[in-house]
C-alpha cells in the first residue's frame, strides 16, 4: 500500500441503536471536511418504499427489488425516522440479497480519493474491513432507550417509555443474531461506551485516537486538517 493510500482517511463507526453513532460520526466528518454516509438510511429508504407500496418488508424478493433500483434521492426522504419506518427497516437488513445490493454503493462512497466516514452496523466488519479507523460506540440499553425517548418527545411524537425500551430491545435482537452481518465490533475497533459520556466528551476521545493514527501513517505528506 502505498504511502498516500494509508494515509486516506476512512472512518467506520458502528454500533446499536441510538448508541450516539450517527452523532459523533457526524461530527467527525464536519471536523475533518469529509463526505458522511448513514448507512442505515439505505436501509430505511428501502423499508420506506416497501411500506409505500403495501409490501410486507420480510417479503425478500419486494425487498431485493428495491434495494437494487434504490435512487441516492431517496435517502433524503424526510421521512426515514418513524418507528414504523425502524421496524421494517430491521427486517430488510435482516434479508442477505438486500444486503450485497447495498453493498457495492457503500464501497463505492468509502472509496473516494479524500477519503469518507460511514456509521451503521457493518461498516467496520463487512463494507471496509481495510478502513484504517474504527469506532465501535455503545450505551447500555437503558440509557439509549431514555435518549431514544427523550428524542420522540422533542419531536412531539407520543411515546411510553417501556413501549421505546421493548422496541429497541427488539431491535438489537434482530441486528446482533442476524445470520448475515450481524453487529459486532471489528476485532481492531476502538470500543467506546458513551454510557456515562457527554458527546463532547467522546469526540474528545475519538479526535484523539484520530491523531494518533494520523502521527502513525501520515507523516510524509499533508493530511486533512482538522480546524
Ligand atoms: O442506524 P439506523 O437505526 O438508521 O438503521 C436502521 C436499520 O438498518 C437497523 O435496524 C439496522 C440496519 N442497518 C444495518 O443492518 N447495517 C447498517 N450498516 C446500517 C443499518
Amino acid at each position: 500500500m502505498s504511502a498516500k493510500a494509508a494515509c486516506r482517511p476512512v472512518i467506520t463507526v458502528d454500533g446499536p441503536t441510538a448508541s450516539g453513532k450517527s452523532t459523533i460520526a457526524r461530527r467527525i466528518a464536519e471536523l475533518y471536511g469529509l463526505p458522511f454516509l448513514d448507512t442505515g438510511l439505505l436501509y430505511r429508504a428501502v423499508a420506506r418504499r416497501l411500506l409505500d407500496e403495501g409490501r410486507d418488508p420480510a417479503d425478500a424478493e419486494a425487498a431485493v427489488e428495491a434495494a437494487r433500483s434504490l435512487r441516492p434521492e431517496e435517502l433524503g426522504r424526510p421521512d426515514l425516522h418513524t418507528e414504523e419506518v425502524s421496524q421494517a427497516a430491521s427486517r430488510v437488513a435482516a434479508i442477505p440479497e438486500v444486503r450485497a445490493a447495498l453493498l457495492e454503493f457503500q464501497r463505492r462512497f468509502a472509496e473516494q480519493p479524500r477519503g469518507a466516514v460511514l456509521a451503521g452496523r457493518d461498516t467496520g466488519t463487512v463494507v471496509c474491513p481495510d478502513a484504517p479507523v474504527k469506532l465501535f460506540v455503545t450505551a447500555s440499553v437503558e440509557e439509549r432507550a431514555r435518549r431514544r425517548f427523550e428524542q420522540l418527545r422533542r419531536r412531539g411524537e407520543p411515546a411510553i417509555f417501556a413501549r421505546v425500551l421493548e422496541e429497541l430491545e427488539e431491535r438489537d435482537r434482530r441486528d446482533t443474531q442476524r445470520a448475515v452481518a450481524p453487529l459486532r465490533a471489528a476485532p481492531d475497533a476502538l470500543v467506546i461506551d458513551t454510557t456515562h459520556r457527554s458527546v463532547e466528551e467522546t469526540l474528545e476521545l475519538v479526535r484523539r485516537h484520530i491523531e494518533a493514527w494520523r502521527a502513525r501513517s501520515c507523516s510524509s505528506h499533508a493530511p486533512p486538517e482538522a480546524p
